[in-house]
């Protein structure tokens, strides 16, 4: 099972992968990414993420990578370590180029970076017992749903989050609006419905947001898509991220107060399982 990256069609140890300091990507953050996971096997939701990826080069003018070349170099990287559950990161920066704010010369090649590890599961506790989590001032760029590498904003958060002892921080804009976390999509419950932030540049259209809107159609469940402010956040019965680490993850306390009885609420709960039964017969798949 070795940990092995991808770049520009070598397969080599991760120590090994080095890209030039002009890297767009390094000098400007001009490079965008995706993650995908895999569960005993099989790569979960690969098309919907080669879509994401097409969208965030064509959003950015990149000339883009053909799909079916970058998905037979994902298959072949997985393939190749032969990790049942594995987290495929993936990076396609603009190129090398002297450095200089303007786009290079068209024909400059993109560089296409890839590594693949085994996912570091979260532990049983936070599953069962659900997460904390802080809220904090959204200070990211108005093209949140571009998955770029611009990320300090989210690691600044998630930083803060962790001295503050929680999971994760959640963005709000500066008018209170709740957007999503560092990291996952947020959806909260009232009154046995569910709330989450309508796809507007502000979040990423998340992959397992998707899942679980899909989900939650199948099952009946209601979910509006539309704004909500703190004090919606503060007053819901539940609360949960999701993501594709994250999977569905329940919000027990959010600033220091419980989320509705402060324990994993009965929507999460259900929606999750959904989750792993999809899991599941994607497993059983041939
Ligand atoms: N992050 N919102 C943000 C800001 C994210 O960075 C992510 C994913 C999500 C959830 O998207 P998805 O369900 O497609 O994973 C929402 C990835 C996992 C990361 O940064 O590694």
């Amino acid at each position: 099972m070795p940990e092995l990256a991808y770049l520009n069609g070598k397969i080599m140890p991760i120590a090994e992968a080095m890209v030039p300091a002009e890297d767009r990507g390094y000098n400007f953050g001009d490079a965008v990414y995706e993650y995908v996971a895999s569960y005993n096997g099989k790569l979960f939701c690969l098309e919907p993420h080669l879509d994401r990826l097409e969208r965030s080069m064509g959003e950015l003018a990149f000339v883009p990578l053909p799909r079916d070349m970058v998905r037979d170099a994902i298959l072949d990287l997985f393939a190749k370590a032969l990790i049942p559950r594995a987290g495929i990161y993936l990076q396609i920066s603009r190129g090398v180029a002297p450095r200089d704010h303007a786009y290079p010369p068209a024909g400059t090649p993109l560089q296409f970076f890839m590594t693949i590890r085994p996912v570091r599961e979260k532990p049983p506790e936070l599953r069962e017992k659900g997460a904390s989590a802080i809220t904090v001032t959204d200070l990211r760029w108005g093209r949140c749903d571009i998955k770029t590498v611009q990320l300090l904003p989210n690691c600044m958060a998630k930083q803060q989050a962790l001295e503050a002892g929680v999971f994760d921080a959640i963005f709000v804009s500066a008018e209170g609006v709740v957007r999503e976390g560092t990291s996952s999509n947020l959806f909260i419950a009232k009154n046995g419905h569910l709330i989450t932030h309508p796809l507007t540049p502000q979040i990423l259209p998340g992959i397992t947001r998707q899942v679980v809107m899909d989900i939650c159609r199948d099952e009946g469940i209601t979910v509006e898509e539309r704004y909500y402010d703190r004090s919606e956040l503060a007053s819901a019965d539940e609360a949960f991220l999701t993501g594709t680490v994250t999977e569905v993850l329940a919000l027990a306390r959010i600033d220091g107060r419980p989320v509705g009885s402060g324990a994993v609420g009965p929507l999460g709960k259900r929606i999750y399982r959904c989750l792993l039964d999809r899991i599941k017969d994607l497993s059983s798949a041939p």
